[in-house]
Parts: structure tokens; sequence; C-alpha cells
């Protein structure tokens, strides 16, 4: 996740792009840059770092111009350096172009235009977007051709807005990234978000996948990318500047929540052949996990709930993997050799805790990877390799779209694994593909049908709450557990609904509702479970598909789709987040900012 913002028109271009980035540095802040028009060319001002450090770094004079780009980065492909930061430019500085997107045919483009003697500066799928264009500009077409060209060459997703050297005129593509144009009078706006230009209009045109626009001081054309005129209305948006930061939600954590559908789409986005479901995660070569005999995941928190998934899907697939939380390791002191691969999961990748189990596995001989949120990260530095989870910033404390991102990744991790170490792809591929690929989908329905809002009003004056699950329902129990404790501050508990009887069951009375979690693992034990809470007098809250034997027996029901078992627990999962959230908000708690929590753990 990136932020792109543009300005045409009346107007001091410079001021108009940097307020702009900072109201979208929600969307990513490891580097920004811009580039306006100036007069005599393309100026370009970009670095590592936050806006502030931008803002600091601009020398007006040769930034002043009314046309102009901006972006600020959440690194997906190379790490935060000034080379990678947007803009970027072709050889001759002719065009510039920020995005916001993943171009997933980037590698072989580049190849390409090398051969055609095209020079790179930086380790962005980015860069070729203005290579591709002068490209087609040195083929002797005009800046508009060049631009649609170019744009119907790229795979992926992508917002991306483009100004030529001497042109007044920005022209824009949306493909899987939002968009949207903003209308003032004789002055314009393009961004990746309504906060970026809020304080100019309220007057805003959201793009579809597909739209091309073409912006100059006159006004905006909408077209498709063939050049096909279309219609799309203004709207006007009536969110105050504080709501407008959240994208119009009370919380981060709400947002965030809502964010799903988009993070794990960008995830999963081209890291799997649809030809052969071969997966390609971030470059690592061919039969890279070759020698991998055992696997160690380690983590804390929310990030240990998602290790603890992927040793569930390792185990499955036929590797032996042991998920163990971070600050344990030294103390646990599990047997490591050369052909043990350990996995650290870590959102922020600065986890104390974290780094230094990454840095023990490490002197100890063992292969190292992390699974992270964040590019350049500590995490990132020390480990051997690295697997981006790609969800963008995280502001709420409480861990809500990494954890999904994280687990969907380890479970992906865990099929190459396997099929690298043991030669043959698991057979869960199959099912398992095509359910993910529907899986934003799916959970934007979820996020649209939800009842979590009345469940939680309904239990709200509860003792305590229990969370139960079985295989991969039982860490998105411990999860719905610990997401509800650190927002509510109310007790909750996470357990192997085949542990109950071995000692929680003392615990279930009428008080306590229990939070059954069905993810097609064994369901009928589940429901056993389930039911001997009943009657103890718990009530029993469901979370299975519509058509699930639970729905009968429950007192209340949260649905999730029908779906491969290896995602249905993630699916559930999404139901948790919200009734913690609603629950929490009832309460009056601050959920951004639970007492005595931080975002990253730094101390061991
Ligand atoms: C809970 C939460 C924490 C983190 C934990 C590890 O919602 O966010 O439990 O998961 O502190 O943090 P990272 O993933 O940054 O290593």
């Amino acid at each position: 996740m990136c932020g792109i913002i543009g300005h045409v028109g009346d107007g001091d271009a410079l001021e108009t792009l940097l307020t702009g980035l900072e109201n979208l540095e929600y969307r990513g802040y490891d580097s920004a840059g811009i580039a306006v028009q100036n007069g005599s060319g393309i100026a370009v001002q970009k670095r590592s770092g936050k806006v502030a450090e931008l803002k600091d770094a601009v020398t007006e004079t040769s930034l002043e111009g009314d046309v102009g780009i901006g972006h600020t980065r959440w690194s997906t492909h190379g790490p935060p350096t000034d080379e990678n930061a947007h803009p970027h430019t072709d050889c001759t500085t002719d065009v510039a172009v920020v995005h916001n997107g993943i171009i997933e045919n980037y590698a072989e483009l580049k190849s390409w235009l090398r051969e055609r003697g095209h020079e790179f500066t930086s380790d962005t799928d980015t860069e070729v977007i203005p290579h591709l264009i002068q490209y087609h500009l040195d083929q002797g077409t005009d800046d508009e051709t060049a631009f649609r060209r170019a744009i119907d060459e790229l795979e992926g997703s992508y917002a991306v807005a483009v100004m030529f050297s001497g042109a007044h005129v920005l022209y824009a593509a949306r493909k899987g990234s939002p968009l949207v144009v903003g209308i003032e009078d004789d002055e314009f706006f393009l961004a990746s978000d309504v906060p970026a230009f809020l304080e100019y209009t309220d007057s805003v045109v959201y793009l579809e996948d597909g739209d091309v626009v073409v912006v100059d001081e006159d006004g905006v054309e909408f077209t498709d990318l063939d050049g096909a005129s279309i219609t799309r209305e203004p709207e006007t948006v009536d969110w105050n500047p504080e709501q407008a930061g959240k994208g119009g939600y009370d919380h981060f954590m709400l947002k965030e929540i809502h964010e799903q559908p988009t993070s794990l789409s960008q995830a999963i986005e081209g890291r799997i052949d649809p030809a052969d479901g071969h997966l390609s995660l971030d470059g690592f070569e061919p039969d890279t996990f070759e020698s991998v005999e055992d696997v160690q995941l380690v983590a804390c928190g929310t990030s240990y709930h998602a290790a603890l998934y992927g040793s569930l899907a390792l185990n499955r697939a036929g590797v032996p993997a042991t998920a163990l939380l971070a600050n344990e390791y030294s103390v646990t002191s599990p047997p490591v050799s050369e052909d043990t691969l350990v996995i650290a999961v870590s959102q922020s990748g600065e986890t104390a805790d974290t780094l230094n189990a990454l840095r023990q596995a490490d002197e100890r001989g063992a292969d190292t990877l992390t699974v992270t949120n964040v590019v350049g990260s500590t995490a990132a530095r020390v480990a051997d390799d690295s697997l981006f989870i790609r969800a963008g910033p995280e502001i709420g404390v409480a861990a809500t779209k990494t954890f999904s991102s994280q687990a969907v990744m380890v479970t992906l991790l865990a099929q190459r694994i396997a099929d690298d170490a043991r030669g043959d792809p698991p057979a869960d591929l199959e099912s398992l593909l095509p359910d993910l690929s529907r899986m934003p989908d799916e959970i934007d329905t979820l996020l649209e049908t939800s009842d979590a809002d009345a469940i939680a009003r309904e239990y709200i004056d509860s003792q305590a709450y229990f969370f139960i699950g079985r295989g991969l329902g039982f860490p998105v129990a411990l999860e719905g557990a610990l997401k509800f404790k650190e927002i509510t501050y109310e007790h909750a508990e996470g357990f192997a609904s085949g542990e109950l009887k071995h000692g929680p069951l003392a615990l279930v009375t009428p008080e306590t509702p229990v939070f059954a979690i069905f993810t097609g693992e064994e369901d009928e034990k589940t429901l056993k479970n389930a039911e001997e809470t009943q009657t103890r007098g718990a009530p029993v809250i469901a979370i299975c598909p519509d058509d699930h034997r639970a729905v009968e027996v429950a007192d209340d029901h949260l649905e999730i789709p029908e779906t491969d078992s290896n995602l249905a627990g993630l699916h559930a999962n999404v139901q948790l987040q919200l009734v913690s959230y609603y629950a929490a908000d009832l309460l009056g708690r601050p959920i951004d900012k639970p007492r005595n929590l931080a975002k990253s753990v730094t101390v061991e």
C-alpha cells in the first residue's frame, strides 16, 4: 500500500502535494517524493524517510509550478532507499511516474527494456513504467498514446499518475488499486484516497478499474483504456478531517478490518501461477527449500498465532514443524541442524523477542527466513531471506489485517516448502487455490453482512468470554481471545475444543458465552464440546457456514462461507475481530490504543 497524489490547475502544486502526502501517510511512510513541472522540465525531489523529512529537504525555487505528482511509499520491491523512492523517471527525466500497486510482469518487462538499452537505477517494479512509456515515445508516438500503450502492457495492479516534461497535463489509470479525482473550480487533484485533498475540495469522483483519466487545467476527461469516453459523476463527501484520516471509520482498527479484502489480494497477487498452481514467492528460486528437513516458527502474540497456523499447515503437508514463542526460544533451545529452517513471523520486524530468537537460530547454524510486513525492518535485514506480506501500514495497536495476511502467507509458504522438500505439490493446493482467490470477495461480503455488532450487544454484560476451535480453528480461538481481551479489557480465553473437559470446563457458567469455530476439521467433535458447555448453561455462538448442523444447536450464529478448511478459520477470525471491536466500542475503550500496550515491542 502506497499513497499517490497529483495536482493540476490554479494554485501552487508543491504545497498541495506535500500536504496531500502528509494526509496519505497512513498508507505508507518509509519514503516520499514529488515531481513538479517547473517551467524548464520536470524537477524531482525524493528520499527515504517520512514526508516531514522530504519537506525539510525541498528547495522551493526549483519546485515551483502548478502541475505535479507525489508519492508516499510502503515498500514491496526493494528496501526504502532514496533510489527506490517515487517518482520514477525514464533515462532522460522526460517522464515521471508515481504508482501504487504491484506490477507482476515487471521482471520480464525490465529485461526486455534492458535489451533495448534502458538502464535502471532502482529495485522497484514501478521503474519499468516510465521506461516503457519512453520506449513508445521513441517509436514516435505522442504522450497520450505512449501512456496508453504502456498501461496496456502492464500485468498486476496499479493506480498510476504520469507527467510528461513541458506538458500541463496528468495522465492516470486505475486497476485494482484505489484512485480518486478531486474537482474544485479550476483546480484538479488525483489521489489514492480523499483525505489527500479534502481541505481543498469535497467534490470527488471514485474511479473504477479500467478507467483512464486525462487531467489538464480545463478539466478532467474520463475514458476507458482505448480512449472511449465514459461518464463518471462527482459525489460530495461529508467527512470531517479526523474521520478522513480513518477513511470515514471511527477507528483505525475498524478501517484495517475492512481493508482485509485489499490486503489479502495484495498478499497473493502475482505469487501463484494460475497455470500450474506453482507458488513463486518473491523471487525464491525453484527448489530453494529442497534441503529443508524441519521448520521452527518463532513469533510473539498475534504473530505467534499465525506461526501456529503455519506449523499446522507444514505438518499436514508432510514437513515436521513447531511454532515456538520467541521469548521462550532461548530457554526451550530446540535442536537445530543445518537443514532446519527457522521462520520469524513479525508484522513490524522489530519485536525484540523475535529478533533475539532469529539471531540465536542463525548463530546455531539454521537457515532463517522472516515473514514480515516491513521491507527494510531489522528482521528483514537479519534473516537470510524475507517474504513480505504487503498489508500496508497497520496503525491500530491490535493486529488485524496483518494476521490474516501472515496466516495466508505461511499457508502458501508451507505448500511451497513441502513442494521443494518433498518433490511433489501437496494435494491440498488444488482445492486451496480457487478458494484463496475467492477469499477477498467473500470477506467483503462477510464484512457487509456480519451480525457481529448485534452479538456483541447481546453478550456485553457477560463475566468472561471463551473461544474454542480444533485444528486450524485452535490458533484462531487463541487469536479471537487475545483480540477480545486486549481491546475490551474483559476476561477472554481460547482453548483447543477437546481440552475443555481437561480443566477449563470448570469455568463455564451461563455468564460465559462460548464462541465455537468450525473449520470443517472434525466438526462433529467440536460441536459435541460446544454442547457440553451449553449443558452447563453457557450460550454458544457458532461460527460456521449457514447450512452447518451447528447452527441448529447453537444459541447464535455468525456466518462464514463454505470454503477450504485451510481458510475457514481466517474467515471466522474476521467475524471475531468485529465482535471484539463492537464489544470494545460499547464499553467505551480506547480501541486503537489499548492501555499498557504498544504497537511494536522493542524491549525484552
Ligand atoms: C496483538 C498484537 C501483538 C503483536 C506482537 C508481535 O494484537 O499486535 O500481540 O502481534 O507484539 O508483534 P510483531 O508481529 O510486530 O512481531
